[in-house]
């Protein structure tokens, strides 16, 4: 049965929805990403962390990849406040961390701190350019950081793919209930084209078990929808996967595009929600051309086995070869590029508004159509005045 360690030996719970909080004044609204840290730190998908980070752990995390006690940790969560608000705050006092005027949760107040964002942006992200989504990002939050340990009190409303949100109690469960004792972590944000579904299936050839774990937060405008991509999920997974060696659970955190070190992240989170393996391929959590095919793979040689504590299972780029007449990666196939089906993201865009699709060498067909039927009915919206930016742009591979 999975037994595998949590990130720190501990899965962390901080969710406790009786902790009285109605008679604290102060409050610090949160952002979609800060919500979403919330949550997850609560529910222990970031375990070991048990707040948001402190001003020595942060300083640890952006130059070291490590807390302050020597623990991998690749990405700094932090928490941004107004200047305003930060100034009022006193060390050891709660907060109430609010979303649209709703309490989520408690914060026990530690380190109010101004960080030097260039410095993060060019440890984390390897570049201070603003045209990286997850700069920009970093830049227009708020450039105060207040850390210190939090309590969630009321969990997130979900309004759509309600069975698919788990918890990593819940999955360590499932995972063990069907009998898995090794079982592989995939993250994505995409949908799942032929070359995803190569990885995983030559994953499953050595685990018991796939943890299908699409990332379904906050993601970039051009990335394809959430709720469209679960349904391509669905329809793949029926058609493609044997039904009992497949388990599809959401991963609601915002995506940070910051490839290497967003990488061990990734992995270390999949560990919490019970995988024992995790499969990283080519550029991964990349975004243009930041960061090299392999770095993401690379970056894992910096840290023993026992630190990241989660088995990486590294994949070349793969890709159709009409020669070989399959799937293949450079590891395999002998025959040149052309004989290869590779898709810029730009290229398949470009095929959808010419009303062409795709081939089925790139992309089922099954998911083809919904993706289409999704973009046509996200289009609509837009035309009625839908203002999501989401639903005017598509992305279908990088
Ligand atoms: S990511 O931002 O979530 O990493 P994506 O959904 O495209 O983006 O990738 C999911 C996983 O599949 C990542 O581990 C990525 O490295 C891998 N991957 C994507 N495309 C390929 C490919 N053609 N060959 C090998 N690995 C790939």
């Amino acid at each position: 049965m999975s037994t595998i360690q949590p990130h720190g030996g501990q899965l962390i719970n901080q969710f406790k929805p009786d902790t009285p909080h109605q008679n604290i004044k102060k409050e610090i609204n949160l952002d979609a990403t800060a919500l979403s840290d919330l949550e997850l730190i609560a529910i222990g998908a970031y375990s070991p962390l048990t707040g948001f980070l402190n001003q020595k752990d942060y300083q640890s995390v952006v130059h070291d990849i490590r807390l302050s006690d020597g623990t991998v940790w690749s990405l700094p969560i932090t928490l941004p406040v107004d200047s305003d608000t930060a100034s009022t705050l006193t060390r050891g006092e709660e907060v109430r961390l609010t979303y649209d005027g709703v309490t989520y949760g408690i914060l026990k107040v530690g380190d109010v701190y101004s960080p030097v964002k260039q410095i993060e942006a060019e440890r984390v992200y390897k570049t201070s350019d603003l045209n990286h989504p997850g700069v920009k990002k970093l830049i227009e939050r708020s450039s105060v950081y207040v850390g210190g340990e939090i309590t969630l009190v009321r969990r997130i409303e979900k309004s759509s793919s309600k069975e698919y949100h788990l918890d990593p109690i819940e999955t360590r469960k499932q995972f063990t209930e069907l009998g898995w004792s090794t079982v592989v972590g995939f993250q994505t944000r995409n949908p799942v084209h032929r070359a995803h579904e190569y990885i995983q299936k030559a994953a499953l050839e050595i685990v018991d078990g796939l943890f299908l774990n699409p990332l379904v937060g906050e993601t970039k405008s051009d990335d394809i929808p959430a709720d469209v991509r679960m349904e391509s999920y669905h329809v793949l997974l029926k058609n493609y996967y044997p039904n009992n060696r497949v388990f599809l659970a959401v991963f609601p955190a915002a995506m940070r595009y910051a490839g290497p070190r967003e990488a061990i992240f990734h992995a270390i989170v999949r560990k919490n929600y019970g995988c024992t393996h995790f499969i990283v391929g080519r550029d991964h959590a990349g975004v243009g051309n930041y960061y090299g095919t392999y770095e993401a793979q690379e970056i894992f040689s910096q840290f023993t086995e026992e630190e990241i504590g989660i088995q990486t299972l590294f994949f070349e780029h793969s890709f159709y070869c009409n020669k070989c007449e399959g799937m293949a990666s450079s590891k395999t196939c002998p025959h040149p590029t052309e004989e290869h089906v590779i898709l810029s993201g730009t290229k398949v865009r470009e095929l959808l508004r010419n009303g062409e699709l795709p081939p089925s060498t790139f992309s089922r067909k099954e998911v083809v159509e919904v993706l289409i039927n999704g973009l046509n009915r996200n289009d609509e919206n837009h035309r009625i005045g839908d203002s999501n930016e989401q639903s005017a742009q598509y992305h279908l591979a990088r």
